[in-house]
């Protein structure tokens, strides 16, 4: 799939966005490794915490759904709903997105149109990540 078709899918799912309290709306378009795509809008609540970014809400509909395997991400928005700048992810979207994909291969695309966007490796925007890996047991040598 190409980049400007993952972009209008984001761009086309920021309607959805439920951002009454900041008015930041984001929407994010996640594609599988298997060529499936999952978007995802932050949902924000009236107890402020129990808000959701747009990134976590397309992740977890896809893992939802079995998905274990991504390739890239996504990610517009803005005040009102009008995308005036690159909306980069937060930190915690960034961990999420460290638990399912490899650092050096997945990709970020921070889109202001089809073709207006910049692209980061996870490990650009996340270096130096904890991950699954440092919770596995060493190998001890006997
Ligand atoms: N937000 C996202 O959905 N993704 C990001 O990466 C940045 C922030 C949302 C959360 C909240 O609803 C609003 O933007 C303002 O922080």
């Amino acid at each position: 799939m190409d980049r400007q078709t993952l972009i209008r899918a984001a761009i086309d799912a920021l309607p959805a966005s439920y951002a009454p309290y900041s008015r930041f709306h984001v929407a994010a378009a996640l594609l599988c490794k298997d060529g499936s795509v999952y978007t995802g809008v932050n949902i924000e609540n009236a107890a402020y915490s129990a808000t959701v970014c747009a990134e976590r809400s397309a992740f977890f509909r896809a893992v939802n759904e079995g998905k274990r395997e991504f390739e890239s991400i996504v990610i517009c928005g803005g005040i009102n709903g009008e995308i005036t700048d690159y909306c980069a992810p937060c930190g915690v979207c960034r961990q999420v997105m460290r638990e399912f994909c490899d650092p050096a291969s997945f990709k970020i695309i921070l889109a202001r149109s089809e073709d207006d966007y910049r692209e980061f490796t996870l490990e650009e925007l996340l270096p130096m990540s904890f991950g699954p890996d440092n919770l596995r047991e060493p190998h001890r040598k006997t």
